[in-house]
């Protein structure tokens, strides 16, 4: 099933045109990377799909609805945005930015559900030890790691995610792609903009390359092909296959 459609997507940022003529759709219950090199257009087009910029010409559906057509805190139960960096200060703890993620949800005041919710998404993001920490005080790691806990507990249907593991350590990556990639078999839909291709390929079910603002191939992983990867980026590269994983090694 089709969860978020893009249509002849144009988007420009005073006048120049960053992305293309974009359709595409998004199958539900997939996770869903979408890669290129930097300045290609994935961040736009992730916050043209949480309504953050308005394309200049295309349209976007949800479930075949205009996004157009949401009041805002509709829009939040479904959808939820995690940029790329969060820079700036944050006067509260952990726990009670993640509760902010409640908020579409709470009609007056938090209810023993939005705070049970909460507690399970600190758990969930490995924060429990410092959930009443400041975020000013934490590492760009832990900070990155609230904010996917913050839209975890929207309880959306579809999760956008800007380069969710660019600052994690290792075990730190694994774990949060383990965690999206269970809420896809939970029928969430996960979009995610991402530059290490070999974790991309360890989770992904599907792939949109992105050169110059155009999709320029899509599908499973069988595209990430040493072609395509050396037309993405211009470089070199040697493709591993190991049973049916892959890995890419840059050849310099
Ligand atoms: N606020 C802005 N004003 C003007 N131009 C912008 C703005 N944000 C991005 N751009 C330009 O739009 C293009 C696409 O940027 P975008 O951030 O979508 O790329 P990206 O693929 O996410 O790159 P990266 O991998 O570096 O995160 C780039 O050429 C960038 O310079
Ligand atoms: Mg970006």
């Amino acid at each position: 099933m089709v969860k978020i459609e893009l249509k002849n997507l144009d988007f420009a940022y005073n006048g120049s045109m960053v992305l293309k003529n974009i359709s595409h759709h998004f199958e539900q219950g997939k996770l869903i990377s979408i890669v290129g090199p930097n300045g290609s257009g994935k961040s736009t087009i992730l916050k043209c799909m949480d309504r953050i910029l308005q394309p200049k010409n295309g349209t976007i559906s949800f479930d075949e609805r205009n996004i157009l057509n949401f009041h805002a805190d509709e829009l939040a139960k479904k959808i939820a945005y995690v940029p790329q960096i969060e820079g700036g200060t944050f006067p509260a703890t952990v726990f009670d930015s993640v509760l902010l993620g409640r908020k579409p949800h709470i009609q007056w005041s938090p209810r023993q559900n939005d705070l049970e919710v909460t507690a399970s998404m600190i758990e969930k993001m490995n924060l429990k030890n410092i959930s009443l920490k400041s975020i000013n005080k934490l590492s760009g790691g832990q900070r990155q790691r609230v904010f996917i806990a913050r839209a975890l507990a929207q309880e959306p249907e579809v999760l956008l995610l800007d380069e969710p593991t660019a600052n994690l350590d290792l075990k730190h990556q694994i774990a949060v792609l383990k965690v999206l990639k269970k809420l896809t078999e939970q029928g969430i839909t996960v979009i995610i903009a991402i530059h290490d291709l070999n974790l991309a390929l360890q989770f992904s079910d599907h792939f949109v390359l992105l050169k110059d603002g155009e999709v320029f191939a899509s599908g499973e992983k069988e595209i990430i092909t040493n072609e395509n990867i050396e037309k993405l980026y211009d470089i070199k590269v040697n493709i591993i296959k190991q049973k049916d994983k892959i890995f890419i090694i840059p050849l310099s």
